[in-house]
């Protein structure tokens, strides 16, 4: 069966996540090229990918889609909306592309703007956020170029390699979203 897109762009689609995605998804968040840019300690398995899978379509409070090449349908990576607050209208995102080859290409830019404007646009969030570590020059940069604001710093917050590192928090309103869409 053809894979459809359930969000399309030019280089990158968006695509639901199936039961027989659990493997892929604990490859992305096992990836060795990954694990230091989330600070990932423990590993997770497809059994545990599978029971997540099973709560995403119950209640919404984790809404992640698989990152496609448009073009090929080949999978190249994942992104997210976790811990949706529905009262709040509030979510934060992530993105991972599991194999460093993908990365350059425009992918995590075109995947971020797709689920921004999903989440504006379709889910009607008031606000996205997420924390990156200040040293994720790559992810920063795509987060900045689809109008996330640099809000604080979280000084230390994370342990690596013998060192404690800080994480940037970062933060898009609908409002700024609607102004930056009325400006292009
Ligand atoms: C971060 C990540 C999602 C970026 O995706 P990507 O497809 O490589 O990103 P894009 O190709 O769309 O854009 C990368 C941008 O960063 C820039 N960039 C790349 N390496 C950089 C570096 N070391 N310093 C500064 N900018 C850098 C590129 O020039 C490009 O910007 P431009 O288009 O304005 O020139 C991807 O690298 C990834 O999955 N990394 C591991 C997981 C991760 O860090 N996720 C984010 C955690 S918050």
């Amino acid at each position: 069966m053809e894979r459809k897109p359930f969000v399309c762009g030019e280089k990158a689609a968006l695509r639901v996540v199936e039961p027989e995605d659990a493997d892929y998804l604990a490859y992305c968040h096992n990836s060795p090229d990954v694990r230091p840019w989330f600070f990932t300690n423990y590993p997770t398995n497809s059994l545990r990918q599978k029971e997540c899978i099973e709560k995403i379509y119950e209640n919404y409070e984790y809404v992640p889609l698989i990152i496609m090449n448009q073009q090929s349908k080949t999978d190249v990576g994942v992104t997210a909306f976790h811990r949706i607050d529905i009262v709040g209208g509030m979510a934060t995102l992530s993105i991972i592309l599991p194999d460093r080859e993908n990365w350059n290409k425009g992918y995590g830019k075109e995947a971020t703007h797709l689920m921004v404007e999903y989440g504006f646009d379709v889910l009607g969030f008031h606000r996205i956020q997420l924390v990156v570590a200040a040293k994720n020059s790559a992810a920063r940069r795509i987060y900045a170029s689809a109008g996330f604001q640099e809000e604080g710093v979280l000084r230390e917050a994370m342990y690596q390699d013998g060192n404690y590192w800080d994480f940037i928090m970062m933060g898009l309103l609908a409002s700024d979203w609607k102004q930056q869409k009325k400006g292009r």
